[in-house]
């Protein structure tokens, strides 16, 4: 039999078809179905666009009337989860509530008798999607409540996504200001090709589990820093920069240690990120001290990294005006990455439902290069 070896990190391997989402890495241009993924999070809501991701199409008005009543519905945490909650919250540091949520949606599917892809059809996949996207980030605002020592307060249904998520962190309503710079925020982050969530969740979706199990696989990628775990480390850095007074240094210092830069560069844009440009913009909108010192950052850091890699065209990513964005709008530094969980999660879901329509078991093959057998 022949075999194929594929390069490292499956570095532009096409595995699969899709018809969710593209990226087109060379041209600084990404697309959620036949939409660009840009123009969407300028112009429309986070509910029409998570609509798009479930059925294809944006919505017209009575549509988007009854899903947004729908996924409202489903925002509340069954309360014999309560006590999971509390210990889930109060376990590892601060930080880690990714652990947190993958650990109570994994007893919300049982509470929820969800049960395998294999055998269920696409109405029952489109339910468990909704109900898993839906109460997200009310299970990462309780964590985060809790952890905090404060009561979770309860989702409302007449906010927006992003509404009741600020809301639920912070108990107050946010101000249409904020709401929408999260709100573009969240939408711009749904989806972004074959990433190493996306691939995960689908690789569980093709075994024929269950939407929570895939959803759950996908958080635990998803937590790790050379993915989604990068924006409070990039502010982080931040901080760090204006203690030691100068970007130029102290990112030089960084590559002497052979340290990465946080929210610099891309395993696919060779041109600046359209999601930080998108950023940059919003964060240039609210304005304000941080905002400043970040574009000053960035352009220093973008030239030292251009002296030590010519060739590679390392700019900004998502990550870096990502935190500068959210802790504006009043966001906790703990809660960016749960931040960006709670839209991704509407582009695992997508993915994994369609890749549980091909009912083929993902399964390549390794070399072995250990001992031979004594
Ligand atoms: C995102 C990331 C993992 C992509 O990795 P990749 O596909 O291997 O990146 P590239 O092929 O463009 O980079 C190759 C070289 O540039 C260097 N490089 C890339 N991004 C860098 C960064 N942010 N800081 C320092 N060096 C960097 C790499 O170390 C590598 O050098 P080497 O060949 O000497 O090891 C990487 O850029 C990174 O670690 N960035 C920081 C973490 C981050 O912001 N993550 C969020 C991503 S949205």
């Amino acid at each position: 039999m022949s075999v194929i070896v594929a390069p490292p990190g499956l570095s532009n391997v096409v595995v699969t078809d899709t018809r969710v989402g593209d990226v087109r890495g060379d041209e600084g241009f990404y697309q959620y179905r036949q939409y660009s993924a840009i123009e969407l999070a300028r112009t429309m809501s986070f509910e029409e666009v998570w609509y798009l991701f479930v059925h294809g199409e944006l919505p017209d008005s009575s549509e988007l009337a009854d899903f947004v009543t729908l996924t409202r519905s489903l925002r509340k945490i069954p309360d014999e989860l309560g006590s999971l909650l509390r210990t889930a919250a109060l376990a590892g540091t601060e930080r880690q509530m990714l652990a947190g949520l993958r650990t109570v949606l994994s007893a919300f599917a049982a509470t929820h008798q969800i049960v395998p892809m294999w055998d269920s059809g696409p109405e029952q996949r489109i339910a468990d999607s909704l109900v898993v996207s839906a109460v997200t980030p009310t299970i990462l605002s309780a964590l985060y409540r809790i952890r905090a020592g404060e009561d979770p307060v309860d989702p409302r249904d007449d906010l927006s996504v992003a509404e009741n998520w600020l809301y639920s962190l912070t108990g107050v309503e946010p101000t249409p200001e904020s709401a929408r710079a999260v709100e573009q925020y969240m939408i711009a982050t749904i989806d972004h090709g074959f990433n190493a969530s996306t691939f995960t969740g689908r690789v569980i979706a093709s075994t024929g589990a269950d939407v929570v199990s895939a959803v759950c696989g996908a958080i635990g990628a998803f937590s790790g820093p050379l993915h989604g775990g990068a924006p409070d480390r990039a502010l982080d850095a931040l901080d760090e920069i204006r203690e030691m007074g100068n970007a130029t240094d102290w990112a030089r210092a960084q590559l002497a240690q052979r340290s990465r830069i946080m929210g610099f560069g891309h395993a696919v844009y060779r041109t600046s990120d359209p999601r930080s440009e998108m950023l940059r913009d919003i964060a240039l909108s609210l304005g304000g001290p941080l905002v400043d010192f970040a574009v000053q950052v960035e352009k220093e850091v973008v030239a030292v990294l251009a002296e030590a890699y010519p060739d590679r065209n390392l700019y900004a990513n998502v990550e870096f005006y990502a935190g500068v964005v959210m802790d504006r709008c009043g966001v906790p530094r703990q809660m960016f990455t749960p931040t960006f969980a709670v839209s991704r999660v509407v582009g695992w879901c997508a993915n994994i439902l369609e890749q549980a329509e091909d009912r083929k078991i993902i399964r390549p093959i390794a070399r072995y290069v250990g001992p031979p057998v004594a």
